[in-house]
Protein backbone atom coordinates (compact mmCIF):
# COMPACT_ATOMS: atom_id res chain seq x y z
CA UNK A 1 0.00 0.00 0.00
CA UNK A 2 1.43 3.27 -1.34
CA UNK A 3 0.70 7.11 -0.53
CA UNK A 4 -0.70 8.87 -3.80
CA UNK A 5 -1.29 12.49 -3.58
CA UNK A 6 -3.73 13.81 -6.73
CA UNK A 7 -4.14 17.08 -7.67
CA UNK A 8 -6.29 18.08 -10.85
CA UNK A 9 -5.44 22.18 -12.14
CA UNK A 10 -7.43 24.23 -9.93
CA UNK A 11 -10.97 25.57 -12.15
CA UNK A 12 -11.31 29.15 -12.41
CA UNK A 13 -13.72 30.78 -10.38
CA UNK A 14 -14.93 32.75 -13.52
CA UNK A 15 -17.80 30.76 -15.10
CA UNK A 16 -19.20 26.99 -15.71
CA UNK A 17 -16.54 24.94 -17.37
CA UNK A 18 -16.69 23.21 -20.31
CA UNK A 19 -16.43 19.65 -21.35
CA UNK A 20 -12.98 20.25 -23.14
CA UNK A 21 -11.98 21.63 -19.14
CA UNK A 22 -13.13 18.18 -17.32
CA UNK A 23 -11.31 16.15 -19.97
CA UNK A 24 -7.72 17.79 -19.35
CA UNK A 25 -7.66 17.78 -15.54
CA UNK A 26 -10.63 16.52 -12.92
CA UNK A 27 -12.04 13.66 -14.65
CA UNK A 28 -9.11 11.80 -15.42
CA UNK A 29 -7.78 12.62 -11.92
CA UNK A 30 -10.78 11.22 -10.61
CA UNK A 31 -11.03 7.73 -12.62
CA UNK A 32 -6.98 7.71 -11.17
CA UNK A 33 -7.61 8.20 -7.71
CA UNK A 34 -10.97 5.92 -7.60
CA UNK A 35 -8.47 3.35 -9.33
CA UNK A 36 -5.71 3.70 -6.65
CA UNK A 37 -8.33 3.28 -3.83
CA UNK A 38 -9.71 0.23 -5.15
CA UNK A 39 -6.60 -1.10 -5.08
CA UNK A 40 -6.22 -0.36 -1.87
CA UNK A 41 -3.63 2.54 -1.61
CA UNK A 42 -4.09 5.47 0.83
CA UNK A 43 -5.22 8.25 -1.70
CA UNK A 44 -5.96 11.79 -1.21
CA UNK A 45 -7.24 13.53 -4.04
CA UNK A 46 -7.55 17.22 -3.76
CA UNK A 47 -9.11 20.61 -5.86
CA UNK A 48 -10.90 23.98 -5.52
CA UNK A 49 -11.42 26.78 -7.12
CA UNK A 50 -9.12 28.85 -8.53
CA UNK A 51 -10.92 32.17 -6.80
CA UNK A 52 -8.66 35.38 -7.28
CA UNK A 53 -7.05 37.55 -10.32
CA UNK A 54 -8.44 40.23 -12.91
CA UNK A 55 -11.04 37.82 -15.09
CA UNK A 56 -12.89 36.70 -11.39
CA UNK A 57 -13.20 40.96 -10.12
CA UNK A 58 -14.59 41.70 -13.82
CA UNK A 59 -16.70 38.46 -13.83
CA UNK A 60 -18.20 39.94 -10.10
CA UNK A 61 -18.69 42.95 -11.66
CA UNK A 62 -20.63 41.79 -14.73
CA UNK A 63 -23.11 39.93 -12.26
CA UNK A 64 -23.37 43.05 -9.99
CA UNK A 65 -22.19 41.03 -6.99
CA UNK A 66 -19.06 41.59 -5.03
CA UNK A 67 -16.54 39.59 -5.52
CA UNK A 68 -16.51 37.55 -2.70
CA UNK A 69 -20.85 36.88 -2.92
CA UNK A 70 -19.89 35.89 -6.59
CA UNK A 71 -16.81 33.77 -5.78
CA UNK A 72 -19.09 31.75 -2.91
CA UNK A 73 -21.96 31.41 -5.38
CA UNK A 74 -19.57 30.17 -8.14
CA UNK A 75 -18.03 27.65 -5.95
CA UNK A 76 -20.67 26.24 -4.30
CA UNK A 77 -22.49 26.29 -8.43
CA UNK A 78 -19.03 24.42 -9.65
CA UNK A 79 -19.01 22.05 -6.60
CA UNK A 80 -22.91 20.76 -7.17
CA UNK A 81 -22.02 19.71 -11.06
CA UNK A 82 -18.81 18.18 -10.10
CA UNK A 83 -20.61 16.18 -7.78
CA UNK A 84 -23.30 15.44 -10.43
CA UNK A 85 -20.47 13.69 -12.14
CA UNK A 86 -19.27 12.04 -9.73
CA UNK A 87 -15.91 13.46 -8.67
CA UNK A 88 -14.98 11.84 -5.51
CA UNK A 89 -12.34 14.32 -4.05
CA UNK A 90 -11.15 14.49 -0.37
CA UNK A 91 -11.62 17.84 -0.43
CA UNK A 92 -12.98 20.67 -3.37
CA UNK A 93 -11.51 23.80 -1.19
CA UNK A 94 -11.11 27.60 -2.24
CA UNK A 95 -8.12 29.21 -3.05
CA UNK A 96 -8.96 32.73 -1.35
CA UNK A 97 -9.41 30.36 2.17
CA UNK A 98 -7.73 31.78 5.42
CA UNK A 99 -5.89 28.87 4.72
CA UNK A 100 -4.35 29.77 1.85
CA UNK A 101 -3.55 33.26 2.76
CA UNK A 102 -1.48 31.96 5.14
CA UNK A 103 0.22 29.54 3.43
CA UNK A 104 0.83 31.89 0.09
CA UNK A 105 2.07 34.44 2.72
CA UNK A 106 4.75 31.75 4.17
CA UNK A 107 5.95 31.28 0.91
CA UNK A 108 6.44 34.67 0.52
CA UNK A 109 8.46 35.52 3.43
CA UNK A 110 10.60 31.96 2.73
CA UNK A 111 11.65 33.65 -0.65
CA UNK A 112 12.11 37.08 0.70
CA UNK A 113 14.43 35.54 3.60
CA UNK A 114 16.48 32.91 1.07
CA UNK A 115 17.22 36.33 -1.57
CA UNK A 116 14.74 35.55 -3.86
CA UNK A 117 12.41 38.08 -4.16
CA UNK A 118 13.59 41.76 -4.56
CA UNK A 119 10.92 44.73 -5.31
CA UNK A 120 11.46 46.79 -8.09
CA UNK A 121 9.78 49.74 -9.41
CA UNK A 122 7.78 49.66 -12.99
CA UNK A 123 5.69 52.09 -14.96
CA UNK A 124 2.06 51.00 -15.78
CA UNK A 125 -1.34 52.48 -16.51
CA UNK A 126 -3.10 53.54 -14.33
CA UNK A 127 -6.88 54.80 -15.30
CA UNK A 128 -8.21 57.54 -13.25
CA UNK A 129 -12.09 56.96 -13.98
CA UNK A 130 -11.46 53.58 -12.56
CA UNK A 131 -8.97 54.60 -9.92
CA UNK A 132 -7.01 51.48 -10.34
CA UNK A 133 -3.75 50.07 -12.53
CA UNK A 134 -4.64 48.38 -15.29
CA UNK A 135 -2.77 45.35 -16.80
CA UNK A 136 -2.23 45.18 -19.95
CA UNK A 137 -4.77 43.33 -21.63
CA UNK A 138 -7.46 45.58 -19.95
CA UNK A 139 -6.22 48.71 -21.86
CA UNK A 140 -7.83 48.83 -25.49
CA UNK A 141 -7.24 50.93 -28.58
CA UNK A 142 -6.75 51.04 -32.08
CA UNK A 143 -3.75 49.23 -33.24
CA UNK A 144 -0.83 51.01 -34.61
CA UNK A 145 0.16 48.34 -37.18
CA UNK A 146 -3.11 47.37 -38.84
CA UNK A 147 -5.74 50.27 -37.86
CA UNK A 148 -8.17 47.57 -35.90
CA UNK A 149 -9.84 48.93 -33.26
CA UNK A 150 -10.14 47.02 -30.45
CA UNK A 151 -6.88 45.66 -30.13
CA UNK A 152 -5.39 45.02 -26.71
CA UNK A 153 -2.41 46.36 -24.43
CA UNK A 154 -0.41 42.91 -24.93
CA UNK A 155 -1.72 42.26 -28.43
CA UNK A 156 -3.77 42.81 -31.35
CA UNK A 157 -5.97 40.53 -32.17
CA UNK A 158 -6.45 40.86 -35.35
CA UNK A 159 -2.83 41.17 -36.40
CA UNK A 160 -1.42 38.77 -34.15
CA UNK A 161 1.63 41.74 -33.41
CA UNK A 162 2.86 41.68 -30.04
CA UNK A 163 2.26 45.35 -28.67
CA UNK A 164 3.04 47.65 -25.22
CA UNK A 165 -0.19 49.03 -23.64
CA UNK A 166 1.41 52.75 -24.71
CA UNK A 167 2.04 51.36 -28.56
CA UNK A 168 -2.03 51.56 -28.48
CA UNK A 169 -3.82 54.57 -30.55
CA UNK A 170 -6.61 56.17 -28.59
CA UNK A 171 -6.35 54.10 -25.52
CA UNK A 172 -8.66 53.25 -23.59
CA UNK A 173 -9.92 51.26 -20.13
CA UNK A 174 -11.61 47.78 -21.26
CA UNK A 175 -13.52 48.03 -17.94
CA UNK A 176 -15.25 51.70 -18.05
CA UNK A 177 -14.00 52.57 -21.57
CA UNK A 178 -12.40 55.88 -20.19
CA UNK A 179 -9.28 57.40 -21.90
CA UNK A 180 -8.29 58.85 -18.94
CA UNK A 181 -5.03 57.05 -18.60
CA UNK A 182 -1.72 57.68 -17.45
CA UNK A 183 1.49 55.85 -16.82
CA UNK A 184 2.66 55.99 -12.95
CA UNK A 185 5.88 54.74 -11.50
CA UNK A 186 4.75 51.89 -9.04
CA UNK A 187 6.51 48.80 -6.70
CA UNK A 188 5.94 45.14 -7.67
CA UNK A 189 7.61 42.11 -5.83
CA UNK A 190 9.53 40.08 -8.25
CA UNK A 191 10.46 36.23 -8.09
CA UNK A 192 14.13 36.04 -9.06
CA UNK A 193 13.33 32.62 -10.88
CA UNK A 194 16.11 33.57 -13.04
CA UNK A 195 18.79 32.27 -9.68
CA UNK A 196 16.83 28.78 -9.88
CA UNK A 197 17.18 27.90 -12.85
CA UNK A 198 19.91 25.50 -12.24
CA UNK A 199 18.28 23.98 -9.51
CA UNK A 200 15.07 23.45 -11.73
CA UNK A 201 16.83 22.47 -14.25
CA UNK A 202 18.52 19.50 -12.10
CA UNK A 203 14.15 18.69 -10.44
CA UNK A 204 13.57 18.58 -14.04
CA UNK A 205 16.29 15.69 -14.91
CA UNK A 206 15.35 13.89 -12.05
CA UNK A 207 11.78 14.26 -12.25
CA UNK A 208 11.14 14.97 -15.72
CA UNK A 209 12.76 11.46 -16.76
CA UNK A 210 9.18 9.79 -15.75
CA UNK A 211 6.70 12.00 -17.47
CA UNK A 212 5.17 11.71 -20.47
CA UNK A 213 6.94 13.84 -23.83
CA UNK A 214 4.06 16.00 -23.44
CA UNK A 215 4.82 17.69 -20.09
CA UNK A 216 8.55 16.83 -20.03
CA UNK A 217 9.22 18.71 -23.47
CA UNK A 218 6.99 21.64 -22.37
CA UNK A 219 9.18 21.96 -19.59
CA UNK A 220 12.33 21.84 -21.23
CA UNK A 221 10.95 24.32 -23.74
CA UNK A 222 10.96 26.74 -21.11
CA UNK A 223 13.80 26.12 -19.30
CA UNK A 224 16.08 26.32 -22.74
CA UNK A 225 14.22 29.86 -23.26
CA UNK A 226 15.53 30.49 -19.59
CA UNK A 227 13.66 31.67 -16.55
CA UNK A 228 12.77 34.88 -16.18
CA UNK A 229 12.16 36.88 -13.19
CA UNK A 230 8.65 37.64 -12.73
CA UNK A 231 6.52 40.31 -10.97
CA UNK A 232 4.45 38.58 -8.38
CA UNK A 233 2.03 41.01 -7.26
CA UNK A 234 -0.61 42.91 -8.53
CA UNK A 235 -2.50 45.90 -8.05
CA UNK A 236 -6.24 44.42 -7.21
CA UNK A 237 -8.96 44.80 -4.43
CA UNK A 238 -8.88 41.11 -4.41
CA UNK A 239 -6.64 38.38 -3.46
CA UNK A 240 -3.75 37.28 -1.19
CA UNK A 241 -2.41 40.99 0.54
CA UNK A 242 1.21 41.05 0.79
CA UNK A 243 2.67 40.77 4.79
CA UNK A 244 2.77 43.98 5.86
CA UNK A 245 5.77 42.72 8.62
CA UNK A 246 8.29 42.49 5.28
CA UNK A 247 6.78 44.89 3.15
CA UNK A 248 4.95 48.07 4.87
CA UNK A 249 4.71 50.27 2.14
CA UNK A 250 3.49 47.55 -0.96
CA UNK A 251 1.05 46.22 1.89
CA UNK A 252 -0.12 49.81 2.91
CA UNK A 253 -0.56 50.19 -1.09
CA UNK A 254 -2.92 47.33 -0.91
CA UNK A 255 -0.97 44.88 -3.49
CA UNK A 256 -1.95 41.24 -3.61
CA UNK A 257 -0.24 38.36 -4.88
CA UNK A 258 -0.94 37.47 -8.71
CA UNK A 259 -3.25 35.02 -8.94
CA UNK A 260 -0.75 32.17 -10.87
CA UNK A 261 1.42 32.54 -7.75
CA UNK A 262 -1.26 31.48 -5.04
CA UNK A 263 -3.32 29.51 -7.03
CA UNK A 264 -0.54 26.29 -6.73
CA UNK A 265 -0.10 26.79 -3.49
CA UNK A 266 -3.51 26.25 -3.14
CA UNK A 267 -3.17 22.72 -3.25
CA UNK A 268 -1.16 22.84 -0.37
CA UNK A 269 -4.11 25.55 1.14
CA UNK A 270 -6.89 22.77 0.45
CA UNK A 271 -4.82 20.09 1.39
CA UNK A 272 -4.92 21.93 5.40
CA UNK A 273 -8.79 23.19 5.05
CA UNK A 274 -9.36 19.48 4.24
CA UNK A 275 -7.55 18.58 7.79
CA UNK A 276 -9.04 21.44 9.53
CA UNK A 277 -12.31 20.00 9.38
CA UNK A 278 -11.31 17.16 11.13
CA UNK A 279 -7.84 17.92 12.97
CA UNK A 280 -7.66 14.97 15.22
CA UNK A 281 -8.00 12.29 12.16
CA UNK A 282 -6.18 14.43 9.25
CA UNK A 283 -2.59 15.34 9.01
CA UNK A 284 -2.12 18.03 6.05
CA UNK A 285 1.56 18.18 6.51
CA UNK A 286 2.60 14.21 6.22
CA UNK A 287 1.27 14.79 2.50
CA UNK A 288 3.60 17.80 1.79
CA UNK A 289 6.35 18.51 4.04
CA UNK A 290 8.99 15.81 4.28
CA UNK A 291 6.63 13.56 2.45
CA UNK A 292 9.16 10.88 0.95
CA UNK A 293 6.59 8.11 0.94
CA UNK A 294 4.07 10.15 -0.71
CA UNK A 295 3.77 9.58 -4.65
CA UNK A 296 2.29 12.92 -6.19
CA UNK A 297 0.55 13.43 -9.07
CA UNK A 298 -0.76 16.23 -11.06
CA UNK A 299 -3.25 16.37 -13.56
CA UNK A 300 -3.80 19.37 -16.22
CA UNK A 301 -3.75 20.61 -19.81
CA UNK A 302 -0.50 21.43 -21.40
CA UNK A 303 -0.87 25.00 -21.41
CA UNK A 304 -0.92 24.91 -17.62
CA UNK A 305 2.70 22.75 -17.77
CA UNK A 306 4.84 25.57 -17.40
CA UNK A 307 3.77 26.83 -14.26
CA UNK A 308 3.30 23.37 -12.66
CA UNK A 309 6.70 21.66 -14.59
CA UNK A 310 9.15 24.99 -13.89
CA UNK A 311 7.46 27.63 -11.89
CA UNK A 312 5.60 26.40 -9.36
CA UNK A 313 8.90 24.15 -8.18
CA UNK A 314 11.17 27.28 -8.36
CA UNK A 315 8.59 28.56 -5.67
CA UNK A 316 8.94 25.41 -3.75
CA UNK A 317 12.87 25.08 -4.09
CA UNK A 318 13.02 28.62 -3.33
CA UNK A 319 11.76 28.33 -0.12
CA UNK A 320 14.52 25.98 1.16
CA UNK A 321 12.14 23.40 2.73
CA UNK A 322 11.11 20.16 2.31
CA UNK A 323 8.27 20.56 0.29
CA UNK A 324 6.38 17.77 -2.21
CA UNK A 325 6.95 18.42 -5.55
CA UNK A 326 5.62 16.31 -8.29
CA UNK A 327 6.35 13.30 -9.26
CA UNK A 328 4.75 12.23 -12.06
CA UNK A 329 2.87 15.32 -14.23
CA UNK A 330 -0.04 14.24 -16.66
CA UNK A 331 -0.90 16.49 -19.41
CA UNK A 332 -3.56 16.33 -21.77
CA UNK A 333 -3.74 18.02 -25.13
CA UNK A 334 -6.99 19.87 -26.35
CA UNK A 335 -10.40 18.51 -27.07
CA UNK A 336 -11.83 20.68 -29.54
CA UNK A 337 -15.37 20.92 -30.76
CA UNK A 338 -16.04 19.63 -34.18
CA UNK A 339 -12.07 20.85 -34.91
CA UNK A 340 -12.96 24.29 -33.68
CA UNK A 341 -11.77 25.28 -29.93
CA UNK A 342 -14.83 24.89 -27.14
CA UNK A 343 -14.77 28.58 -25.85
CA UNK A 344 -15.96 30.02 -22.35
CA UNK A 345 -16.23 33.16 -23.84
CA UNK A 346 -17.96 32.56 -26.83
CA UNK A 347 -19.92 29.67 -25.38
CA UNK A 348 -18.80 27.36 -28.13
CA UNK A 349 -19.24 23.53 -27.20
CA UNK A 350 -20.80 21.93 -24.40
CA UNK A 351 -20.52 23.41 -21.26
CA UNK A 352 -20.86 20.51 -18.03
CA UNK A 353 -24.03 22.21 -16.46
CA UNK A 354 -25.93 21.01 -20.06
CA UNK A 355 -24.62 18.15 -20.00
CA UNK A 356 -25.77 16.51 -16.85
CA UNK A 357 -28.98 18.26 -17.51
CA UNK A 358 -29.07 15.67 -21.11
CA UNK A 359 -27.78 13.09 -20.18
CA UNK A 360 -26.24 10.62 -17.21
CA UNK A 361 -22.63 11.33 -16.00
CA UNK A 362 -21.37 8.01 -17.16
CA UNK A 363 -22.04 8.45 -20.31
CA UNK A 364 -19.92 11.50 -20.13
CA UNK A 365 -17.19 10.08 -18.26
CA UNK A 366 -17.11 7.21 -20.56
CA UNK A 367 -16.80 8.96 -23.65
CA UNK A 368 -14.33 11.66 -22.53
CA UNK A 369 -11.95 9.06 -21.19
CA UNK A 370 -12.40 6.65 -24.15
CA UNK A 371 -11.35 9.62 -25.77
CA UNK A 372 -8.74 11.88 -24.42
CA UNK A 373 -6.74 14.21 -26.30
CA UNK A 374 -3.85 12.11 -24.68
CA UNK A 375 -1.44 12.32 -27.60
CA UNK A 376 -2.77 14.42 -29.67
CA UNK A 377 -5.68 16.90 -29.90
CA UNK A 378 -9.34 15.33 -30.64
CA UNK A 379 -12.22 16.00 -31.00
CA UNK A 380 -15.85 15.91 -29.49
CA UNK A 381 -18.90 15.61 -32.49
CA UNK A 382 -22.33 14.26 -31.57
CA UNK A 383 -21.48 11.39 -34.20
CA UNK A 384 -18.82 10.20 -32.30
CA UNK A 385 -20.67 10.81 -29.13
CA UNK A 386 -23.70 8.85 -29.62
CA UNK A 387 -21.89 6.11 -31.41
CA UNK A 388 -19.69 5.42 -28.61
CA UNK A 389 -22.27 5.73 -25.76
CA UNK A 390 -24.75 3.36 -27.99
CA UNK A 391 -22.22 0.74 -28.92
CA UNK A 392 -19.86 0.36 -25.99
CA UNK A 393 -22.03 1.57 -23.42
CA UNK A 394 -25.75 0.38 -24.07
CA UNK A 395 -25.08 -2.44 -26.89
CA UNK A 396 -21.82 -4.16 -25.46
CA UNK A 397 -22.04 -3.59 -21.63
CA UNK A 398 -25.86 -2.70 -20.97
CA UNK A 399 -27.30 -4.97 -23.11
CA UNK A 400 -24.89 -8.22 -22.11
CA UNK A 401 -25.96 -7.07 -18.69
CA UNK A 402 -29.66 -6.78 -19.02
CA UNK A 403 -29.75 -9.86 -21.45
CA UNK A 404 -28.37 -12.14 -18.72
CA UNK A 405 -30.05 -11.50 -16.33
CA UNK A 406 -33.29 -11.31 -17.49
CA UNK A 407 -33.15 -14.14 -19.43
CA UNK A 408 -31.72 -16.50 -15.82
CA UNK A 409 -34.88 -14.52 -14.03
CA UNK A 410 -37.38 -16.15 -16.49
CA UNK A 411 -36.01 -19.54 -16.89
CA UNK A 412 -34.08 -20.16 -13.92
CA UNK A 413 -35.59 -17.79 -11.43
CA UNK A 414 -33.98 -15.17 -8.80
CA UNK A 415 -31.03 -16.79 -8.14
CA UNK A 416 -27.68 -17.48 -9.81
CA UNK A 417 -28.37 -21.20 -11.68
CA UNK A 418 -26.67 -23.91 -10.07
CA UNK A 419 -25.48 -27.17 -12.21
CA UNK A 420 -22.92 -28.24 -15.20
CA UNK A 421 -19.40 -27.98 -13.51
CA UNK A 422 -16.75 -25.48 -15.66
CA UNK A 423 -15.36 -26.51 -18.93
CA UNK A 424 -13.08 -26.08 -21.38
CA UNK A 425 -14.72 -22.74 -23.04
CA UNK A 426 -15.16 -21.42 -19.72
CA UNK A 427 -11.55 -22.22 -19.10
CA UNK A 428 -10.31 -20.12 -21.88
CA UNK A 429 -13.09 -17.16 -21.41
CA UNK A 430 -10.97 -17.20 -18.15
CA UNK A 431 -7.59 -17.21 -19.29
CA UNK A 432 -8.73 -14.28 -21.74
CA UNK A 433 -10.34 -12.36 -19.16
CA UNK A 434 -6.77 -12.55 -17.21
CA UNK A 435 -4.84 -11.62 -19.83
CA UNK A 436 -6.57 -8.13 -20.88
CA UNK A 437 -7.10 -7.36 -16.94
CA UNK A 438 -3.64 -7.65 -16.63
CA UNK A 439 -3.35 -5.55 -19.78
CA UNK A 440 -6.17 -2.72 -17.86
CA UNK A 441 -4.32 -2.84 -15.13
CA UNK A 442 -1.39 -2.07 -16.86
CA UNK A 443 -2.39 1.03 -18.76
CA UNK A 444 -3.99 2.65 -15.59
CA UNK A 445 -1.30 2.24 -13.47
CA UNK A 446 1.07 4.05 -16.82
CA UNK A 447 -1.96 6.88 -16.90
CA UNK A 448 -2.81 5.97 -20.32
CA UNK A 449 -6.50 6.49 -19.96
CA UNK A 450 -7.44 5.68 -23.54
CA UNK A 451 -5.54 2.38 -23.68
CA UNK A 452 -7.21 1.53 -20.22
CA UNK A 453 -10.84 1.90 -21.80
CA UNK A 454 -9.99 -0.03 -25.05
CA UNK A 455 -9.18 -3.00 -22.54
CA UNK A 456 -11.90 -2.45 -20.67
CA UNK A 457 -13.98 -2.27 -23.86
CA UNK A 458 -12.71 -5.30 -24.76
CA UNK A 459 -13.18 -7.14 -21.12
CA UNK A 460 -16.73 -6.29 -21.87
CA UNK A 461 -16.49 -7.79 -25.57
CA UNK A 462 -15.36 -10.65 -24.27
CA UNK A 463 -18.57 -11.39 -22.62
CA UNK A 464 -20.55 -10.96 -25.28
CA UNK A 465 -18.34 -13.61 -27.48
CA UNK A 466 -19.03 -16.51 -24.99
CA UNK A 467 -22.35 -15.83 -24.83
CA UNK A 468 -22.99 -15.88 -28.70
CA UNK A 469 -21.16 -18.90 -28.76
CA UNK A 470 -22.29 -20.56 -25.91
CA UNK A 471 -26.15 -19.44 -27.15
CA UNK A 472 -27.57 -20.16 -23.51
CA UNK A 473 -31.44 -19.50 -25.31
CA UNK A 474 -30.36 -22.47 -27.44
CA UNK A 475 -28.54 -24.38 -24.55
CA UNK A 476 -31.67 -24.46 -22.39
CA UNK A 477 -33.44 -26.66 -25.03
CA UNK A 478 -31.67 -29.44 -24.63
CA UNK A 479 -29.16 -29.53 -21.61
CA UNK A 480 -30.68 -27.20 -18.65
CA UNK A 481 -27.67 -27.71 -16.67
CA UNK A 482 -25.60 -26.52 -19.73
CA UNK A 483 -27.36 -23.56 -19.83
CA UNK A 484 -27.17 -22.94 -16.21
CA UNK A 485 -23.17 -23.06 -16.46
CA UNK A 486 -23.12 -20.23 -19.06
CA UNK A 487 -25.61 -18.15 -17.46
CA UNK A 488 -23.48 -18.29 -14.10
CA UNK A 489 -20.35 -17.68 -16.02
CA UNK A 490 -22.30 -14.56 -17.20
CA UNK A 491 -23.02 -13.25 -13.89
CA UNK A 492 -19.74 -13.40 -12.83
CA UNK A 493 -18.62 -11.53 -15.71
CA UNK A 494 -21.13 -9.18 -14.64
CA UNK A 495 -19.86 -8.92 -11.57
CA UNK A 496 -16.28 -8.50 -12.51
CA UNK A 497 -17.12 -5.79 -14.93
CA UNK A 498 -18.93 -3.83 -11.68
CA UNK A 499 -15.47 -3.69 -9.65
CA UNK A 500 -13.31 -3.38 -12.51
CA UNK A 501 -15.53 -0.56 -14.22
CA UNK A 502 -16.09 1.64 -11.42
CA UNK A 503 -13.48 4.11 -12.47
CA UNK A 504 -14.87 5.34 -15.56
CA UNK A 505 -18.88 4.80 -14.62
CA UNK A 506 -19.32 4.31 -10.88
CA UNK A 507 -23.05 4.98 -11.15
CA UNK A 508 -23.86 1.61 -13.67
CA UNK A 509 -21.30 -0.35 -11.63
CA UNK A 510 -23.09 0.51 -8.85
CA UNK A 511 -26.56 -1.06 -10.18
CA UNK A 512 -24.58 -3.91 -11.93
CA UNK A 513 -22.60 -4.70 -8.47
CA UNK A 514 -26.18 -3.79 -6.44
CA UNK A 515 -27.86 -6.63 -8.22
CA UNK A 516 -26.22 -9.53 -6.58
CA UNK A 517 -26.70 -10.05 -2.58
CA UNK A 518 -23.43 -11.61 -1.61
CA UNK A 519 -22.72 -12.73 1.72
CA UNK A 520 -18.94 -11.35 1.20
CA UNK A 521 -18.53 -8.65 -0.81
CA UNK A 522 -16.26 -6.23 0.40
CA UNK A 523 -13.69 -6.93 -1.90
CA UNK A 524 -12.13 -3.94 -3.52
CA UNK A 525 -10.69 -5.18 -6.29
CA UNK A 526 -10.44 -8.25 -8.49
CA UNK A 527 -6.87 -9.24 -9.46
CA UNK A 528 -6.53 -11.36 -12.87
CA UNK A 529 -5.62 -14.23 -10.47
CA UNK A 530 -8.52 -14.17 -9.13
CA UNK A 531 -10.89 -13.02 -12.48
CA UNK A 532 -9.57 -16.48 -14.12
CA UNK A 533 -11.92 -18.75 -12.09
CA UNK A 534 -14.91 -16.42 -12.56
CA UNK A 535 -16.36 -17.84 -9.37
CA UNK A 536 -16.83 -14.55 -6.98
CA UNK A 537 -21.10 -15.21 -7.35
CA UNK A 538 -21.88 -18.85 -6.62
CA UNK A 539 -25.41 -20.57 -7.25
CA UNK A 540 -27.69 -19.53 -5.15
CA UNK A 541 -27.12 -16.42 -4.99
CA UNK A 542 -30.21 -14.10 -5.07
CA UNK A 543 -30.08 -11.29 -7.79
CA UNK A 544 -32.32 -8.64 -9.55
CA UNK A 545 -32.61 -7.21 -12.87
CA UNK A 546 -31.76 -3.54 -12.54
CA UNK A 547 -33.00 -1.22 -15.02
CA UNK A 548 -31.74 -0.63 -18.70
CA UNK A 549 -28.45 0.46 -17.78
CA UNK A 550 -27.72 3.08 -20.45
CA UNK A 551 -30.37 4.33 -23.26
CA UNK A 552 -29.55 4.39 -26.80
CA UNK A 553 -29.21 8.30 -28.38
CA UNK A 554 -31.74 7.94 -30.91
CA UNK A 555 -31.40 9.71 -34.60
CA UNK A 556 -33.92 12.11 -33.16
CA UNK A 557 -31.83 12.63 -30.45
CA UNK A 558 -28.87 13.57 -32.30
CA UNK A 559 -30.74 15.93 -34.62
CA UNK A 560 -31.90 17.71 -31.70
CA UNK A 561 -28.67 17.61 -30.00
CA UNK A 562 -26.63 18.91 -33.30
CA UNK A 563 -29.53 21.59 -33.78
CA UNK A 564 -29.65 22.88 -29.84
CA UNK A 565 -25.59 23.13 -29.60
CA UNK A 566 -24.55 23.62 -33.78
CA UNK A 567 -22.64 20.74 -35.35
CA UNK A 568 -20.12 21.70 -38.22
CA UNK A 569 -17.83 24.23 -37.61
O1 LIG B 1 -5.83 27.39 -16.29
C1 LIG B 1 -6.57 27.37 -15.32
O2 LIG B 1 -7.74 27.03 -15.39
C2 LIG B 1 -6.02 27.76 -13.96
N1 LIG B 1 -7.09 28.18 -13.10
C3 LIG B 1 -5.29 26.59 -13.39
C4 LIG B 1 -4.64 26.81 -12.06
S1 LIG B 1 -3.88 25.38 -11.58
C5 LIG B 1 -3.13 25.68 -10.14
F1 LIG B 1 -1.99 26.17 -10.25
F2 LIG B 1 -3.86 26.29 -9.34
ZN1 LIG C 1 -3.05 44.93 -35.56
Amino acid sequence: MARHLITSALPYINGIKHLGNMVGSMLPADVYARYLRQRGHDVLYICATDEHGTPAELAAKDAGQSVDAFCAEQHDAQKAIYDGFGLAFDHFGRSSSPENVELTQHFARKLHENGFIEERAIRQVYSNADERFLPDRYIVGTCPHCGYDKARGDQCENCTRVLDPTDLIDARSAISGSSDLEVRETKHLFLLQSKLQGEVEKFIDEAGEEWPTLASSIARKWLTEGLHDRAITRDLDWGVPVPADVWPDLAAEGKVFYVWFDAPIEYIGSTKEWADVDPENRDWKSWWYEADDVRYTEFMAKDNVPFHSVMFPATQLGTREPWKKVDFLKAFNWLNYYGGKFSTSQRRGIFTDAALELLPADYWRYFLIANAPESDDTSFTWELFSSSVNKDLADTLGNFVNRVLSFSRKRFGDEVPAGAEAGEAEAKLGEDIARLLAEYEGHMEALQFRKAAASLRALWSTGNSYLEEKAPWLEIKTDKDAAALTLRTAMNLIHLYSVISEPFIPSSAKAMRGAFTLTDDTALWITPDEARSLSAVPAGTPFTVPPVLFAKITEDDLAAYKERFGGEE
